[in-house]
């Protein structure tokens, strides 16, 4: 798998009727590359505010925008990208060192983040020449 790449997950409406709403499963492994140990999520950001800025070392994870919109960058050894997230059928995965960076968040948005490991503040980069150089030793 990429480092990081869109996921489509189910939609399923079993009354087949659009009133009734959609539910969509994430189960392991089925529809994601890993288990799944932490769950959180970023709500409330102001639209001209920036989040993120930095990469993980080890950590698996999948972004999915339930509500409302925003945009996500990129940068790994696979070259940089951008993706809007705005649908909460589709979710993200980034993979471990990804650098990225979420901004224009729209009024309400949920960014809900699945993540394969508890929370530890050494798997972070932090520092942006930290992270090239990181990734740089890591292609070697
Ligand atoms: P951080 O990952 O730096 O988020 P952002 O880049 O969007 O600001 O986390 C923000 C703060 O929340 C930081 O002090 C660490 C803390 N935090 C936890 O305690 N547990 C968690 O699972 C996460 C993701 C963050």
């Amino acid at each position: 798998m990429r480092s990081n790449s869109l996921l489509k997950f189910r939609k399923i409406n079993s009354e087949k009727d659009p009133g009734y709403g959609y539910l969509t499963p994430i189960q392991y492994p089925d529809e994601i590359p890993f288990a799944i140990k932490r769950v959180y999520y970023i709500y409330g950001t102001k639209s001209n505010r920036k989040r993120g800025s930095h990469a993980h070392k080890k950590l698996h994870q999948i972004l999915i925008c339930i509500n409302g919109s925003v945009k996500i960058y990129l940068e790994s050894a696979d070259g940089k990208k951008e993706v809007v997230l705005n649908d909460p059928s589709k979710g993200l995965y980034v993979g471990p060192g990804n650098w990225r960076e979420m901004s224009e968040f729209s009024d309400g948005a949920v960014l809900l983040v699945l993540a394969s490991e508890k929370y530890d503040e050494s798997d972070y980069i932090r520092d942006y020449d930290e992270f090239v150089k990181y990734i740089k030793k890591q292609e070697k």
